[in-house]
């Protein structure tokens, strides 16, 4: 999606008033990313809740809800905050799903509760945990250092190993195509492009996406959802001024350029392709990213999707061509690499996200 990066990318629109406003928006990430320590006591339902709501979620619309029963925790889709243009058959939306669950499972063992996922008939998951030792490992340690970075990287090679695991982290139910030789990046470089292209030309795309930009820190704190623009390294500037501008730096020209750097400076991108077009497989594609992308957070790597390619139909048919698997549905492109830390997404209160 174009605009998503761009709006956030458009470093030079965005200028006034981050000095003032950094700083209650500061307490609020301190305060929300992170593991919390917890020492005996019983199931720990609303801090496996927290760390599943860090997940990565499409436009962070947070499209899900929780219900709690001793030793159970089931994640439900919220149709209420589905994005029908870019993400017309929710597909995005289980992928989202997908994230928290993964996230959930990864939280649930470093705390020292397993849990069985069944996909439930309406699209959600019930998780029944049970205790086992527990296991802080990377992956859970990585749980609040994950984000999209949407900048430039530094271009350094990703070394051998580090890529076998982060193979290994997507298994076998997922399909995972690595790009890393030039020819490659450039070729995807250019359907990131003419998929960017499309949805740059379609007016339903640029409200929906609208709707979801905080230009401003005070507007992020107040809904803590959407894409905050500092959130991807610029500045903020209240929503009036943020619209007018948007439209003239952001222009064809200066998005494909962006978008082309971005990839060069990017030693790979990763394409994921689910087992089938249902909920149940997009959920597992969720799952399999979010295994690779904490792996990858472990390793020191940042992410961000460039989803352009999945997202429009024509430009679909031709990534699924180019990789040699027309029938099937590549489902996520992200690039990774070495790059800085930006200042994070916000989230909603878990328990503002409960249903009985
Ligand atoms: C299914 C899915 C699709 C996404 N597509 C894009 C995308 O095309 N471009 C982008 O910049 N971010 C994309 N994102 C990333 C979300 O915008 C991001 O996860 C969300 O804003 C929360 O930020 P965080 O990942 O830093 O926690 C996508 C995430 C998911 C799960």
């Amino acid at each position: 999606m174009p605009t998503r990066r761009a709006l956030i990318t458009a470093a030079p629109l965005l200028v006034a008033g981050c000095s003032r406003c950094a700083s209650p928006y500061d307490e609020a990430v301190r305060s929300l990313w992170r593991l919390p320590d917890l020492s005996g006591g019983g199931f720990p339902a609303m801090a496996l809740i927290g760390a599943a709501t860090l997940a990565a979620n499409g436009h962070n619309t947070q499209p899900w809800r929780f219900k709690v029963e001793p030793r159970v925790i089931e994640i439900l889709p919220d149709p209420t905050r589905r994005t029908p243009v870019v993400d017309p058959d929710n597909h995005h939306l289980f992928v989202s799903l997908g994230c928290a669950l993964e996230t959930l499972l990864q939280a649930g063992l470093g705390y020292g509760w397993a849990g069985e996922p069944a996909v439930l008939s309406g699209g959600g998951v019930r998780v029944v945990f049970s205790s086992v030792p527990a296991r802080p490992d990377a992956l859970f340690q990585a749980i609040p250092h994950r984000a999209s970075t949407r900048t430039p990287y530094d271009g350094t090679p990703v070394d051998a190993a580090t890529l076998r695991r982060l193979e290994a982290a997507v298994g076998q139910s997922v399909g995972l195509r690595l790009v890393l030789d030039g020819d490659a990046r450039a070729k995807l470089s250019d359907m990131i492009v003419a998929g960017n292209d499309a949805q740059l030309a379609d007016p339903a795309f640029m409200r929906e996406l609208v709707a979801w930009i905080r230009f401003d820190a005070g507007e992020a704190l107040a809904r803590r959802d959407g894409l905050f623009t500092a959130a991807s390294g610029n500045l903020a500037a209240p929503r009036w001024l943020g619209q007018r501008l948007l439209p003239l730096v952001m222009t064809r020209r200066s998005e494909a350029d962006r978008l082309r750097r971005v990839v060069a400076s990017s030693p790979g991108l990763a394409i994921f392709t689910g087992p089938a077009e249902t909920p149940e497989a997009w959920i597992a594609v969720g799952r399999a990213f979010t295994r690779f992308a904490l792996t990858a957070t472990a390793e020191g790597l940042k992410l961000a999707f460039m989803n352009q390619p999945v997202e429009d139909l024509s430009t679909r048919r031709r990534l699924a061509a180019w990789l040699g698997e027309p029938a099937k549905r590549p489902d996520l492109v992200v690039r990774f690499g070495r790059g800085p830390d930006l200042p994070r997404s916000l989230r909603r209160p878990s328990r503002d996200l409960l249903v009985s």
